[in-house]
């Protein structure tokens, strides 16, 4: 028995399945990780991989990187959390501000806490129930936006969502016609990974900004994943304002987070100097590791950056796609399209390339262009090999 089945066999005896994430599943288990250095990771039997998952998409600089590290570990030693605010959270809603052109924001510890309590403002802002979002968008575990027959979820629940196509403007328009003003948001992801990374087109971005507009309800776009893509998120290239976003993942620099953005009076609902605001605890949430984390690792991304890594997914993509592979996204983020992906998984791992279970790729500013090289040469190699 090898380290990583040693580790598997004390996994299950203390974890369902030997589990704590269902996202990182592979079969039998997945390789357990020692260490993150840059571009690369290496597991517990010594096996060297280029980290092309990056913790499905939240480190934009890799793993370990000296600045943030450093700014992470001055701010824990005044202290890792506080039953008091601190000036890290102002700092990082000023720049999230700048950056989006959003007013206000609140702070928490996950995605899925961010969509939760935006779902939840918006229905205290609309006083409506109802939330429209769209087949094959993850925006997080909340019960309000998973699959609506996945066990668990109350029907009641499940009620007070509508869920459509992507991109069918028809559908979204009739809905609205016949809903519209029970409608307290509409939840769109501008590029959904678990729908295969296939964007949201600008008619249809458009669309639900003036139908939200027109029916009195919010328009709120996920950019949990995406804000990677734009300075200021990718709603920026849809010439959108949304009302409300959330964020997560690269904004936390590596360490658990999340947010939401938007406009005053929608955020108000949080206010406490309001009358019955809308709770909003988390003994975690803002707290100086993150904050300071997440600042050094935005500070080192500007519009600049941003643009520079989308250029080398672009030209990634396109070296991939003209050996003849199917590969959806755009930008950073690439989705590799097979019949297979857990066998894919394994085969591209095993050439040391680490994706998403699901195919995704997330570059980070620490790959070198011999990195990219390297990624390109093992995924067609892999993939031609095993599934041309
Ligand atoms: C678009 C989107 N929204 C929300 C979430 C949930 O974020 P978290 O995993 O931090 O809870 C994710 C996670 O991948 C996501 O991709």
């Amino acid at each position: 028995m090898n380290d990583a089945d040693a580790l598997f066999h004390r996994a299950i005896e203390v974890m369902p399945g030997g589990n704590t994430r269902s996202t990182l599943f592979v079969n039998p288990h997945p390789p357990y990780a020692v260490k993150g250095q840059g571009a690369s990771v290496v597991d517990a039997v010594g096996h060297r991989s280029i980290d092309c998952n990056n913790n499905y998409t939240a480190l934009i600089h890799g793993h370990a990187d000296p600045e943030i590290l450093s700014a992470a570990m001055d701010a824990a030693a005044r202290g890792t959390a506080f039953g008091l605010p601190t000036s890290y959270e102002i700092e990082m809603a000023e720049l999230l501000s700048t950056r989006t052109g959003l007013q206000r924001w609140r702070f928490c510890n996950s995605g899925t806490e961010a969509v939760m309590m935006l779902i939840r403002g918006a229905r205290a802002h609309t006083g409506r129930d109802l939330v429209v979002r769209f087949d094959g968008s993850y925006h997080g575990t909340y019960d309000g936006v998973v699959a609506s027959d996945a066990p668990g979820v109350p029907d009641s629940v499940a009620a007070a969502s509508i869920v459509l196509p992507q991109n069918d403007l028809d559908e979204l328009e009739a809905t609205m016609r016949q809903y519209g003003d029970r409608v307290a948001v509409i939840l769109l992801d501008l590029m959904p990974n678990r729908a295969g990374l296939q964007p949201v087109t600008r008619e249809f971005a458009m669309a639900a900004r003036t139908l939200s507009t027109a029916y009195g309800a919010l328009l709120a776009i996920d950019e949990v994943i995406t804000f990677r893509l734009g300075a200021g998120g990718l709603h920026q290239s849809y010439d959108i304002t949304p009302d409300v976003v959330s964020l997560g993942k690269i904004i936390g620099g590596g360490f658990p987070v999340g947010a939401i953005g938007g406009r005053a009076d929608v955020l108000d609902a949080f206010s406490p100097l309001g009358d019955g605001p809308v709770a909003w605890g988390g003994t975690f949430s803002a707290n100086p590791v993150t904050m300071a984390a997440g600042l050094a690792a935005l500070h080192r991304f500007p519009a600049s950056s941003v643009a520079t890594l989308n250029a080398k997914g672009n030209r990634l993509r396109d070296r991939l796609v003209d050996a003849g592979l199917t590969v959806n996204g755009s930008g950073s983020l690439l989705r590799l399209i097979v019949d297979d992906a857990t066998a894919m998984w394994w085969r591209l791992y095993e050439a040391g390339v680490l994706v998403g279970t699901n195919g995704l790729l997330a570059l980070s500013t620490a790959m070198s262009d011999e990195d990219i090289d390297l990624i390109a040469s093992r995924v067609i190699n892999t993939i031609r090999g095993r599934y041309a």
